[in-house]
This record gives structure tokens, C-alpha cells and sequence, in this order.
């Protein structure tokens, strides 16, 4: 499925927006919507994790709660315009119970803080993400009829003693937050201000939560952060950059976890355990991490590896700290270490001084590398950021829809090729629920991420079938299982 605009990676766009219900306890309900990207959706568990140890159960039906809180992303103005919209509808709603109290949380409230308050009248409760462990004082506080207001960030913040409460989930997949924030400033981006300073979680938290969702049922984990390539973990510092400093320093860090060594503990909790990971970043990516994709089976042969714009000006002036060379060089590597890896990208057009030319490289370069999947987007100037206050958002709206539709059309006919590649071979496919066309087929994943649909015969949820793929979409493989 190819999104004009959707900041939400790998989750389902049917999910965006959804009510998430799991009602527990005869106590106040909480309505949480969610928008936004992995880690968002992975928030708002913790955050119902919180309010259910203040007694708080979740209710899919907005009108029944005495708490609804809006999970927000920032990314793009279009998101924000969509959080806006849901707003309006709240203030009717308020307008019917004048006691339920209203919250907006996540990425739009970081960047807002207090602003949002004046702009939106009806918003009772302002929430960064590093502050959702005040959220039950904050909702006592709006109770009393003030507005209430925590946005700080914070360095060490990682919920790692938080069990997050799954929801809305196929009860097979989860994501696991493994780091927090982003310390990378690419000049077009908001997360390092909506988000903070990067930290690594410990990676005992991460092992035991993973386990403890393989002894529940689940058979797929996603580590996730803005770039997972930079988790490393001491037990006196929080990030990479922090480590990093102190080793040039000479001082001693103790010992360290690498994402690789994440990794492979993660895939030794059990073959059947699949592990995937997001996002990567060219610039950080390290044959380790390679290495261990190769060597475990059950570590999906799958990455995404946003390359933004195929010209090197383009992606010095981005700040992204590689080069179109560099990150074809990387393409090559994974190709010769993980044999058959499925590869996806982010790309975004019409940034600040974008010239045709460049535009063109992007095009090309999407050709040389033949992305099985990619994210493509318009170039949304975001205030505060780099980009804002250095350069000119200077290519008009048309000249970057056109481009976008030419990445767009490329991309259409990368994934069909891909997929048609794809038809004569076998598969391990993880069994993920009901096709959403029949009920007599089933569909999952293939390691390398591709959607499978095929005749449930007698097998059900969470298992591992071997599927030969017979036919293909541009969207989805179709198959039967083998023996
Ligand atoms: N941490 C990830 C990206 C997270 S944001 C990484 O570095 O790859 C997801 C995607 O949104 C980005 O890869 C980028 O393609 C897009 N994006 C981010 N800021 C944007 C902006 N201002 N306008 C348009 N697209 C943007
Ligand atoms: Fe944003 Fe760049 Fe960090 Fe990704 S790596 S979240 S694009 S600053
Ligand atoms: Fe959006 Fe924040 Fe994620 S801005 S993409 S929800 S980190």
C-alpha cells in the first residue's frame, strides 16, 4: 500500500484514529486516540498502563468517558490539521458533558505547550511525551477546574519499568520502545524538538518485555526508535552521543550494549519469536547489525532505510550525514550480507531550493536501488526547525505535488516488479488474522514484510505457515500453503 502522506509506518492505516478498548475496573474511563508513527501508538499503551493503575479502565465510545485524550504527531502540517479537526468535534461533545475533560498529548503538544491551551479553548490537559507518569495528578488538577500543563522533557525518561497495557493489537505483533527522542537535527525535522534528547532503554527491560510477550502469545516483536543503529546502553549514561563523549574523554563507560547485541539477545528468547526493528539510518547503519539479520532466521530480512533524496546536496543541506554514494554503497552491503532483503524508504520532495536536476536524481536513484516499499511525502516546512530558519521553503506547492506524483508512479512500478519477483517462491509467513476481503483466507507477513492472503484451511492466528506465492498485487502477494 502506497500512502500519499501518512506518517505512520508499518501499522495499518485502518488504525489510525481508532478507539482503543479494553475496559477494566468499574472506575472512570479513558477514550485515547491515536496518531502518528510507531511510537506514538507505543506511548499511548504506557499511557493506559498509567491511568490503569489509577483505576482508569478504556472505553472505545467517546461519549461514555469521563477522560478522552488525543495522542498527536507534528510531522507534517497536514497532521496537525488532522488533530485540529478532531478538536472540533470534542467541542461538542464538551458541549453535551461539560465535565469531561479533554487532552492532547504527544508530539503537537510538545511543540504547542501552552499556545494550544489559547488556541483551543476546549483542551483541559497539555502532556509531552516525557511527562505521561504525572498524567493521573494532571487529570486531578483539571478536575478542580484549572488547566493543566506538563511539557518538560527530560534526558533519562524510558518507562522501562512500565508493562504497557497491549491495545487494539492482533495479539500476535507488538512494538517495543528501545530508545527515546532523536539527537540527529536533520534541518527538515521537528521530532528532536518534540521528543528531546535520544536515550537508550536498559536492555534487561527490553529482553523481559519481549519474553514475557512470547509467553503470552505474541510471536512478532518491533524494536523501535527514530534511528535504532544509534541505541547503545551503559548503565551511567543515557545515549550514544553522551558515551561517545566520555570515551573521548577517556573516561571508562563500563559495559555497553549495541543495537547488535540487542538484537541477537531479543532473537534468543526463541526461534519463533520474530524480531523486526525501526527505523534505520544510513549513516549509522553498521555491518553488525547485518550480520546478525544473517546469522538468526527468526530476525526478518527486512529494513527500512529512509534515504529522503537521491541528490547529495540535497542531503547535506537535509543534514543527514550521508552522502547518495554513501547510501547506494550501504544498498550494496546489505545486498551481499542478507541475500534477498526486503528494502523501503522515505522520501520527501520540493524540499527548500529543490531543482529539477536533483529531483531527477531522486528518480534515478529510486531505480538503481528498487525499493520493495516506500513512504513518500511533500516537504512540510515545520517552525523552529533548521530548515525554517536557514532556507526559503521555495518550491511552490504544485511543482512539489507534481514531483511527488512522478516518485509516486516510480514507486508503483518498483513494488509491482518486486512483488512479481516474488510469484514461484516460498515463504515463512506468521499468521496475523482474518484476509480483510474473506473470512476464508488468512493473511501475514513474510519476513521481508510483504502481505500474504491465503486459504485458511485449518490454520489459525500466530502460526507459521510456509506459503508458495502463486499471484500478486501491487499491494499484496496471494498464495497456498505447502507442506
Ligand atoms: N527517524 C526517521 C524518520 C521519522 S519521521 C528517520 O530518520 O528516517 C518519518 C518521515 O517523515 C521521515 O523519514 C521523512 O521522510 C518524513 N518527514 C519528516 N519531516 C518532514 C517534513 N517536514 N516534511 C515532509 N516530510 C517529513
Ligand atoms: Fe527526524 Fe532525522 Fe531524527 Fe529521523 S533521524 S527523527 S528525520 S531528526
Ligand atoms: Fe509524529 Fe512525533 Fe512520531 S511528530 S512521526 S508522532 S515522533
Amino acid at each position: 500500500m502506497l500512502y500519499r502522506d501518512n506518517t505512520n509506518k508499518v501499522i495499518d492505516e485502518s488504525r489510525q484514529g481508532e478507539a482503543l478498548a479494553d475496559t477494566v475496573g468499574l472506575g472512570r474511563k479513558l477514550y485515547l486516540e491515536t496518531y502518528g508513527c510507531q511510537m506514538n501508538f507505543a506511548d499511548s499503551e504506557i499511557v493506559a498502563s498509567v491511568l490503569k493503575e489509577h483505576g482508569f479502565g478504556t472505553t472505545p465510545i467517546m461519549e461514555e468517558a469521563d477522560v478522552v485524550m488525543v495522542n498527536t504527531c507534528a510531522i507534517r502540517d497536514n497532521a496537525e490539521q488532522r488533530v485540529r479537526g478532531r478538536l472540533d468535534l470534542f467541542r461538542s461533545l464538551k458541549k453535551n458533558n461539560p465535565d469531561v475533560i479533554i487532552g492532547v498529548m504527544g508530539c503537537m503538544a510538545e511543540r504547542l505547550k501552552d499556545k494550544l491551551l489559547e488556541e483551543e479553548k476546549v483542551v483541559d490537559i497539555v502532556v509531552g511525551p516525557d511527562a505521561y507518569r504525572q498524567l493521573p495528578a494532571l487529570i486531578a488538577e483539571a478536575e478542580t477546574g484549572q488547566k493543566a500543563v506538563n511539557v518538560l522533557l527530560s534526558r533519562e525518561e524510558t518507562y522501562a519499568d512500565i508493562s504497557p497495557v497491549r491495545l487494539g493489537g492482533n495479539g500476535v505483533c507488538a512494538f517495543i520502545s528501545i530508545t527515546r527522542g532523536c539527537d540527529n537535527m536533520c534541518s527538515f525535522c521537528v521530532v528532536p524538538f518534540t521528543r528531546g534528547r535520544e536515550r537508550s532503554r536498559d536492555p534487561q527491560s527490553i529482553v523481559n518485555e519481549a519474553r514475557d510477550l512470547f509467553e503470552r502469545g505474541y510471536r512478532e516483536v518491533t524494536l523501535l526508535g527514530q534511528n535504532v543503529d544509534s541505541y547503545l546502553w551503559t548503565e551511567a549514561l543515557p545515549s550514544k552521543k553522551e558515551i561517545m563523549k566520555a570515551r573521548a574523554e577517556g573516561v571508562d563507560v563500563g559495559e555497553t550494549c549495541s543495537f547488535a547485541q540487542l538484537m541477537e539477545r531479543v532473537a534468543l528468547i526463541s526461534p519463533d519469536l520474530r524480531v523486526r526493528f525501526s527505523t534505520s539510518h544510513p549513516k549509522d547503519m553498521t555491518d553488525d547489525v547485518l550480520h546478525v539479520m544473517a546469522k538468526y532466521e527468526n530476525v526478518c530480512s527486512y529494513i527500512h532505510l529512509p534515504v529522503q533524496s537521491g541528490n547529495s546536496e540535497l542531503l547535506e543541506k537535509m543534514n543527514r550525514g550521508y552522502t547518495r554514494k554513501w547510501y547506494l554503497d550501504r544498498i550494496a552491503t546489505i545486498r551481499s550480507i542478507v541475500p534477498d532483503c526486503g528494502i523501503s524508504t522515505d522520501i520527501i520532495t520540493g524540499f527548500c531550493g529543490e531543482t529539477e536536476e536533483q529531483h531527477r536524481e531522486t528518480l534515478t536513484l529510486m531505480d538503481e536501488v528498487g525499493f520493495d516499499f516506500a513512504y513518500m511525502f511533500m516537504y512540510s516546512e515545520r517552525p523552529g526547525t533548521l530548515a525554517a530558519r536557514k532556507f526559503n521553503d521555495d518550491i511552490p506547492e504544485e511543482v512539489k505535488n507534481r514531483r511527488l506524483q512522478e516518485v509516486i508512479d516510480l514507486q508503483m512500478r518498483s513494488s509491482e516488479i518486486s512483488n512479481q519477483k516474488d510469484v514461484g517462491k516460498t515463504f515463512r509467513v506468521l499468521v496475523e488474522g482474518e484476509s480483510k476481503r474473506s473470512d476464508q483466507d488468512l493473511q501475514g507477513r513474510t519476513p521481508h514484510n510483504k502481505v500474504v492472503v491465503f486459504p485458511r484451511q485449518h490454520f489459525k492466528k500466530g502460526d507459521y505457515v510456509s506459503v508458495i506465492v502463486e499471484d500478486c498485487t501491487r499491494a499484496t502477494l496471494k498464495g497456498k500453503a505447502v507442506s
